[in-house]
């Protein structure tokens, strides 16, 4: 297990930007596991993997599909799940995702606990809202199971800081200290 990273991500732009970094460091076969109550952003951070990825439709809310492809011509597609109203990972080999893994990306909302078998490595994202209903500041936690990403965390820490600025990180972990 690598991680957790902690990063504060204050707007919507910032989680979508989150995710664009994080499509500049994926390759085909890598699966993105993203945990949070509804509106935490999820989606939001997908759209911005799939724009990063240059896909061609716009990538909205799975929720009625359970899994949508969205074709790139220039890098991986992006597989994007919900996993809502799974309740087995048998549910999830019944969706045929072996056939769309070697050349995509797979995202997955509330894939916690049925996806992890897919593949030997994957990306836990954990997005909380704030206690605060005025408060919009996401704290997103992302942790790393398995070989693939030792090295690509680093990485996307490196863009994340170009991107974001170096407060998201400093603020997160100043948080662990009270
Ligand atoms: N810091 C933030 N990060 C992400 N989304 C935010 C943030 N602040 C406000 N929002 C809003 O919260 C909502 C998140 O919705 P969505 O991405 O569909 O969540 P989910 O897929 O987790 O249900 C969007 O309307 C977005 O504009
Ligand atoms: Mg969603």
């Amino acid at each position: 297990m690598i991680g957790p990273i902690r990063l504060v991500v204050a707007t919507p732009e910032d989680m979508f930007s989150l995710g664009a970094d994080l499509a500049r460091l994926v390759r085909p076969g890598d699966l993105v596991i993203l945990t949070g109550e509804l509106g935490a952003g999820k989606t939001t951070l997908t759209q911005g993997i799939g724009h990063g990825l240059q896909v061609r439709d716009q990538v909205i809310s799975p929720t009625f599909v359970l899994s949508r492809v969205h074709r790139s011509e220039v890098g991986p597609d992006l597989v994007h799940m919900d996993g809502y109203r799974l309740t087995s990972s048998f549910e999830v080999d019944d969706l045929d995702l072996e056939a769309e893994m070697p050349t995509s990306v797979i995202v997955v909302e509330w894939g916690g606990g049925l996806v992890e078998h897919l593949s030997e490595s994957h990306l836990d994202i954990t997005i909380n809202r704030s206690l605060d209903v005025e408060d919009d500041t996401r704290h997103v936690e992302i942790v790393a199971t398995g070989p693939r990403w030792e090295n690509l965390l680093a990485d996307w820490e490196a863009l994340i800081n170009q991107d974001m600025g170096r407060d998201a990180l400093a603020d997160a972990e100043g948080s662990f200290d009270e």
